[in-house]
């Protein structure tokens, strides 16, 4: 049963929350950059005719908070929801994002070991390219061959070095609603898991641990996850048991093994790492085979009955745990996202309007005082006040109503996304 959608429109998927709520704080922010943009300038206007009405500390503080707000835009229109594939060499990474992908972007397989950090996101230019770390160059991609060559020939690549990936958004639902997916080197291959983690796994929203359901969770991933949690609090983690059409081999074992990858997964989760809840276990490790959906997706690309390859017994349910999969996981990084990226930029955006309005009425009140003062003296000098009086009245009252309740709209949307959350933690509690 999918979930009632939190803002207005009727959505599609759980991903387009975060877009939406992306569109509407970019909005407020473009709004109250033209704002400040306009308060400063007129400042700086008046500070020349009317020296003693603002002083230089007021109007150092609007300026800094222009430039502030310019970067708090920057910021925004940058953001996605990010995914970090972790496990152990040859579980399927690189299998499972090509999955989510519904294509084969990256190289798996024999010879294809991934040997640097991947990050594929949406292209803007509908091209396929890739940039290497350091550089500003765009390095077209025609082909997988094409990329895995260039990731294992041109370059001698660093384990710890990530290459971003651009790949045309019209090919992929999750890269137009602008998720980031990062394919990793096996964990049983470094020994830097801190470096990695700390470069490319702080601003991480959903981490996915590929494990090889034919043998069990390795100390080697146990000690990456311990160490991603011990860095972030309550990480999100998602456990796929990969290869689980090889349980098609031996039917008469599946359900008993399947509880033992589920219970050791579960008590993972919850009672060492502690980041969920048993029930919310349930929906956080799931039996799929990537290998199985690629080859359907590409498949049904082809115009062809994604079951048209050979295939083990039971596809279709493993086929459904995907899909199940990937529905939970929309839900989960959307609503983190939300959760990390905007309600500190929301929270951020608020303070910056109250000392704005803060120091637009000292300016203001003081403005009355040298009109009164100043009443007897030339007229023409009043007349200037007065001018002056009346705009800083208005834009006071424009920010004060306008960006006020814009701001409280977006805080009380994220609140909204946030209460779940909210609720999930005082379970845990
Ligand atoms: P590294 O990049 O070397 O760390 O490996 P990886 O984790 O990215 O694994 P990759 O996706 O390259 O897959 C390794 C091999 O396992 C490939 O030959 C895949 O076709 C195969 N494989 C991946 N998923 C499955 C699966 O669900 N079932 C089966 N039978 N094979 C799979
Ligand atoms: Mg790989």
């Amino acid at each position: 049963s999918r979930r009632k959608p939190a803002l207005d429109e009727k959505l599609s998927s759980p991903l387009q929350v975060f877009g939406q709520a992306k569109k509407q704080i970019n909005g407020i922010f473009v709004n109250i950059q033209d704002y400040v943009a306009n308060a400063s300038e007129r400042m700086t206007d008046m500070n020349i005719e009317c020296p003693d009405v603002i002083n230089e500390k007021e109007l150092k503080s609007i300026l800094d908070y222009r430039s502030k707000v310019k970067g708090i835009c920057e910021v925004l229109t940058r953001d996605h929801m990010k995914v970090a594939f972790f496990g152990r060499t040859s579980n399927g990474k690189s299998t499972v994002v090509n999955a989510m992908l519904g294509d084969k972007v990256l190289p798996s397989g024999i010879g294809h070991t991934t040997n640097c950090f991947l990050q594929v996101e949406g292209s803007q230019t509908g091209e396929a390219y890739l940039v290497t770390e350091g550089s500003k160059e765009k390095q077209n991609v025609e082909s997988v061959s094409h990329l895995a060559h260039a990731l294992n020939y041109e370059k001698q690549l660093n384990e710890k070095e990530l290459v971003h990936v651009y790949w045309p958004k019209d090919k992929c639902g999750l890269l137009r609603d602008d998720v980031a997916l990062v394919d990793s080197p096996g964990v049983d291959v470094t020994p830097h898991l801190d470096d990695w983690i700390d470069a490319h796994c702080i601003d991480a929203d959903v981490f996915v641990l590929v494990a090889n359901a034919e043998s069990t969770l390795m100390i080697t991933e146990k000690n990456f996850f311990h160490k991603v949690s011990s860095k972030l609090s309550k990480p999100n983690i998602f456990i796929l048991n990969n290869r689980w059409d090889a349980s098609a081999n031996e039917p008469e074992f599946l359900d008993q093994v399947r509880k033992q990858h589920m219970e050791r997964a579960t008590d993972f989760l919850v009672k060492e790492l502690k980041v969920c809840t048993a029930e919310e276990a349930a929906s956080r490790v799931f039996f799929i085979s990537a290998k199985e959906v690629l080859q359907a997706r590409v498949q049904e690309r082809k115009g062809l009955a994604p079951n048209s390859g050979a295939l083990a017994e039971g596809f279709i349910t493993r086929y459904k745990e995907f899909e199940e999969f990937e529905h939970k996981f929309e839900e989960c990084i959307s609503k983190s996202a939300i959760k990390t990226k905007f309600l500190n930029h929301s929270q951020q955006g608020k303070h910056l309007i109250d000392e704005i309005c803060k120091i637009m009425e000292t300016i203001f009140k003081r403005s009355l005082e040298q009109t009164k003062i100043k009443g007897a003296q030339k007229k023409e000098y009043q007349e200037k006040l007065n001018f002056t009086n009346q705009q800083l009245e208005n834009l006071t009252n424009m920010l004060k109503i306008k960006i006020r309740n814009v701001t409280d709209d977006v805080e009380d949307k994220v609140s909204k996304a946030l209460n779940d959350e909210i609720r999930r933690l005082y379970v845990l509690v």
